[in-house]
């Protein structure tokens, strides 16, 4: 599986390694991508997505690559089950909202219930690792 993120500090990639570790406990591969990195043909050729973007802007996605990246995607992705995560500050989680309607319009199904951190995922390492073991099992 490919888990496709962007992080500015560090807080949303933690999340992508640990949910990797729970993709990997349930034997499953599993690999992270910084979005600037991804090779979108190769993506879409996954049933499943997991996708990583913490709250930016003013309750936004990132908007120099992680933006772009879903507006490139969001007419091929159809069909697809969506895994999505990210870190915030200070807010109520408004920008996963938004995150999650845009994949729902895009024909997506969401798995679970998309998981927010505030900052860092220390405390939080088990719901990550967690998280990543339903993305396998559901
Ligand atoms: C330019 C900027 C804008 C931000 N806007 C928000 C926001 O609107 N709501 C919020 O909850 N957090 C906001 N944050 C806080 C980040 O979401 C938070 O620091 C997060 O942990 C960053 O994740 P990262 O380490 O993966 O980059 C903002 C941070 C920056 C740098």
């Amino acid at each position: 599986m490919k888990i496709v993120y962007w992080s500015g500090t560090g807080n949303t990639e933690k999340m992508a390694k640990l949910i990797k570790q729970g993709i990997v406990a349930e034997g499953k591969d599993a690999e992270t991508i910084f979005v600037s990195d991804v090779n979108i043909d190769a993506l879409l050729e996954e049933d499943t997505l997991v996708l990583g973007c913490p709250s930016m802007g003013s309750e936004v996605l990132e908007k120099s690559e992680f933006q772009p990246f879903i507006d490139e995607i969001s007419t091929k992705v159809s069909g697809k089950k969506v895994a999505l995560f990210g870190s915030y500050g200070w807010g109520d989680g408004e920008w996963m909202r938004n995150f999650e309607d845009k994949m729902l319009d895009c024909g997506c199904t969401i798995i679970g219930t998309p998981l927010i951190i505030q900052n860092e995922p220390d405390d939080s390492d088990k719901e990550c690792i967690i998280f990543g073991r339903k993305i396998v099992t559901s």
